[in-house]
């Protein structure tokens, strides 16, 4: 079956497609949104396999690097989706949608999610903002062959949209290192739900209830949407940032793996905003793995050593900072706090910014 109704079925036989959202899903055919070509090949001439791609419960990359030209070997940064169907149905859930709603959409995409909240509020309750000219432009062709216009607007989303406020919802389909002060602004009685997180932990949905001026909300899921264009992440691969040269050698009897368990490594990512983590196992059957850190700006790398049935561990560190011994920090740090779980963290916006709770209490991670 390559019809709509195989990504119907699929969602629906996962107990993934809530019955509110049922009728938008089953109306708006994702193949009006999904390009021949897209990351993963060229498929117009192979309708069969486009189809396959179209109605699978999986995202579907379709612009890289900005749209821009990826010299070869280079890192290709994933810029614009059609994201994965059962996550975007996620995500709406934890908006609470509710008919009459007006909604406003930061990173329009393909707009086809755009498409379901307009068959489901009516479009004149749809705004959208996209940063890019290309996709956005893309997006109102999209959406008008499916039948809807909604208010589209080529912008940065962090400004919101101040000619469509007030919105009673905000939903952020690029993850954010912060809540932009014109969402809650331009939302001042509703909901915002937006992928939240810093480069170190990026996989958190943060959402927001908004009164008296100031949000309030609670972390959940594990989301991978791409970065605010406006607030990338450093680069992905080791070798942008490892370059052959030896660095400071220490030992360690904390064993790596622990430090980039979920939770500890939400806790690290609250303090440690600017670095990621990649864990890369021997190839070799020993189980051995190396655990390396990168710093955003290029300068700084760490590794640790796993060796199984060891008590202490290689580290090595290269750069201005000691990003071993700033992630130890943290990590003993959230030992201390009696190693609590995300669900137990709360975060605050207002006109001072926000803040993120440990159950009552303001957390300083790096303190
Ligand atoms: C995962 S895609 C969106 C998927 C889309 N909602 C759909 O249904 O196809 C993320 C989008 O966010 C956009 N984006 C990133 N940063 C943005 C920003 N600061 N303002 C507006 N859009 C942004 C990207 O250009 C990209 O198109």
């Amino acid at each position: 079956m390559t019809t709509h109704q195989r990504l119907v079925h699929a969602l629906e036989s996962k107990g993934l497609l809530p019955p509110e959202w049922r009728a938008a899903v089953a109306s708006v055919d994702r193949a009006l949104f999904v390009p021949q070509v897209f990351e993963g090949g060229d498929f117009a001439a192979d309708a069969e396999s486009w189809l396959r791609a179209v109605y699978a419960d999986a995202p579907v990359v379709t612009q890289v690097n900005g749209g821009e030209p990826t010299p070869d070997g280079e890192f290709r940064r994933f810029t614009s989706s059609s994201s994965m169907p059962s996550i975007m149905l996620e995500m709406l859930s934890l908006l609470d949608v509710r008919e009459g709603h007006r909604v406003l959409e930061i990173g329009t995409g393909t707009g086809y999610n755009a498409a379901w909240l307009s068959h489901r509020l009516g479009e004149r309750n749809v705004t959208s903002v996209e940063v890019d000219e290309a996709v956005l432009n893309t997006a109102v062709e999209n959406l008008k062959r499916a039948g809807f216009h909604p208010t589209t607007v080529l912008g940065n989303g962090r400004d919101g949209h101040r000619p469509g406020a007030p919105y009673d919802r905000v939903v952020c389909t690029c993850t954010m290192r912060d809540v932009p002060k014109a969402w809650w602004e331009q939302c001042p009685d509703g909901r915002i739900v937006t992928p939240w997180g810093s480069s170190f932990f990026s996989g958190s949905y943060a959402t927001l209830d908004v009164t008296g001026g100031t949000a309030q909300g609670t972390f959940s899921g594990y989301p991978a949407f791409m970065w605010d264009r406006t607030q990338p992440a450093g680069p992905g691969r080791i070798g942008d940032v490892h370059h052959g040269e030896a660095g400071q050698k220490s030992t360690t009897d904390i064993a790596p793996q622990n430090v980039i368990q979920d939770d500890p490594a939400f806790f690290t990512s609250l303090s440690l905003t600017d670095v990621r983590y990649r864990w890369c196992e021997a190839d070799d059957g020993s189980g051995e793995a190396t655990l390396w850190f990168l710093a955003d700006d290029r300068r700084s790398w760490a590794t640790v050593e796993y060796v199984p049935d060891r008590e202490s561990y290689e580290v090595e560190q290269y750069g201005p900072r000691a990003l071993w011994d700033e992630v130890r920090v943290a990590f003993l740090r959230w030992h201390g706090l009696g190693k609590p779980g995300r669900s137990r963290f709360g975060l605050s916006v207002d006109g001072d910014g926000q803040r993120v709770r440990l159950d009552d209490r303001s957390v300083r991670p790096g303190g």
